[in-house]
């Protein structure tokens, strides 16, 4: 009998650190994660994506977040796509992390964003899940670099780059709500910069995960 993973080889990729697991969000896990955005991410007056999700009313936010995360999975062609990662610490929701791609075998390069549940933040977490993406790209989809941004003000996301070894590489500005401008931090790791962190990180089908991400 076919299982879920045999129709949709990308619910199979796992990535372990020390401390996380990372695996794509499934329709089981949507209660979890919005409890977890429910929870707070971020200080109401500080706004840090691009779009501001998550200023929405709880039961908005819920459908809006459920909607947006089917609608990347119709979106997966060989070399684009979004990757969106559920983070996990002792079997508990904590996080996303997504990985980005737009014409991989062209561009080589994939993009990231991320966020954490309040009290999961500020304990190496935002770290150890960029390095898991990082690692599962470079040693796995012959990544030749990573781009990010973050807010000018946004020194926990900064610090998780800084410390994996990106570079600055410009500033925009973005808007995320009517009249509040943002300074968005561009930055970029070339492979030969990644400062690899000193355990290994454990990747469960990758193989399945290539054909679907790579597949000319
Ligand atoms: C951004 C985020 C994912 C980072 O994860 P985190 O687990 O909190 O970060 P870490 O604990 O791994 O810290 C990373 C680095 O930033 C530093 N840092 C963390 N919080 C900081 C703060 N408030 N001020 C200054 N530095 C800080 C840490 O010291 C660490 O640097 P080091 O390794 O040199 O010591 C998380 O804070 C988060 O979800 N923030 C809200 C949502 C968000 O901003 N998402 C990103 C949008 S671009």
């Amino acid at each position: 009998m076919l299982t879920l993973d045999d129709v949709w080889p990308l619910f199979g990729l796992r990535l372990r650190t020390p401390r996380l697991e990372l695996r794509l969000m499934r329709d089981d896990d949507l209660p979890a994660v919005v409890e977890a955005v429910l929870a707070g991410i971020h200080p109401a007056d500080r706004m840090p994506f691009d779009s501001p999700w998550t200023d929405a009313e709880p039961e908005q936010l819920a459908r809006d977040f459920a909607k947006y995360h089917w609608h990347l999975r119709t979106t997966v062609q060989p070399g684009t796509w979004t990757l969106d990662f559920v983070v996990l610490h002792e079997g508990r929701v904590i996080g996303m992390q997504d990985v980005r791609a737009e014409n991989l075998a062209r561009t080589k390069t994939i993009s990231s964003g991320s966020w954490l549940t309040r009290s999961a933040q500020g304990q190496g977490f935002g770290t150890e899940m960029r390095a898991a993406i990082l690692l599962f790209a470079f040693d796995h989809l012959a990544v030749e670099a990573a781009e990010s941004s973050a807010a000018t003000w946004n020194e926990s996301s900064l610090g998780v780059s800084h410390r994996l070894g990106y570079l600055d590489d410009g500033q925009t500005e973005v808007e995320p709500r009517p009249g509040e401008r943002n300074t968005m931090q561009k930055l970029r790791l070339e492979r030969e910069n990644f400062a690899r962190p000193d355990w290994s990180l454990d990747v469960h089908g990758a193989a399945a995960a290539q054909a679907e991400l790579l597949r000319p």
